[in-house]
């Protein structure tokens, strides 16, 4: 299998935002946004497979500023990392107000999706080709990113496999909730 460079799979979308997209503050809503991560995740990362992919993780989801009605949004989207299976997606969200010129960055975020075979199993990709320094650093970034989940995912097994419930009022003594079982 022959490695690919990341400009190959590299793909945009840019969407108009509809009235019928927004919530009851007018502003869009955060599931429209995630809608449009997950196809520009999926379109980059199955040009680089050659195969279906699967979402598997979002990470760094974040919602700063808000999307406005009539606005541009554009989702600009790069394989970061290959494993064997997975690659992890980079997709940078601006939207554009169409008067003024004005871009904001709204977000960045990461998709980690697995490719498959006809038979539904996880399939080999083919390795990434880093051709500037910007592509190594995503790819390192992506690693410790990995490598960060991993730690908190054993943190919170660990974590909820010793809890204790028995001191909870202590816990929680300057939480804002109350303790009250039925
Ligand atoms: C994710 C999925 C493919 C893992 O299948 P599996 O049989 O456990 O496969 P493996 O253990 O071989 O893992 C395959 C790859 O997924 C990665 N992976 C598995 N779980 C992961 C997780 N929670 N986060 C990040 N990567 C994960 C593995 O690291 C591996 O990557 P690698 O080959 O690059 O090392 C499988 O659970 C699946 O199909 N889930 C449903 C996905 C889906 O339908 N998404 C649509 C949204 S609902």
């Amino acid at each position: 299998m022959q490695p690919k460079p990341v400009k190959d799979s590299q793909t945009t979308i840019t969407e108009l935002m509809i009235p019928s997209y927004a919530n009851f503050g007018g502003k869009i809503h955060g599931g429209i946004l995630l809608s449009l991560m997950d196809k520009v995740a999926y379109a980059t990362a199955s040009k680089h497979a050659g195969t279906y992919c699967v979402t598997v993780s979002v990470d760094k989801v974040e919602f700063l500023q808000p999307v406005e009605v009539g606005e541009l949004v554009s989702l600009k989207a790069s394989v970061n990392y290959v494993g064997r299976t997975s690659l992890i997606v980079g997709i940078r969200v601006e939207a554009q107000n169409v008067k003024t010129g004005i871009i904001k960055h709204t977000n960045s975020c990461f998709f980690t999706m697995v490719a498959k075979d006809d038979n539904n199993k996880p399939t080999e990709v083919p390795a990434l080709i880093l051709e500037s320094n910007e592509d190594v650093k995503r790819f390192i970034e992506s690693m410790r990113l990995k490598d960060i989940k991993q730690k908190v995912r054993e943190e919170m097994d660990d974590a909820k496999s010793n809890m204790e419930v028995s001191n909870a009022a202590e816990i929680l003594k300057n939480e804002r909730c109350v303790i009250r079982f039925i």
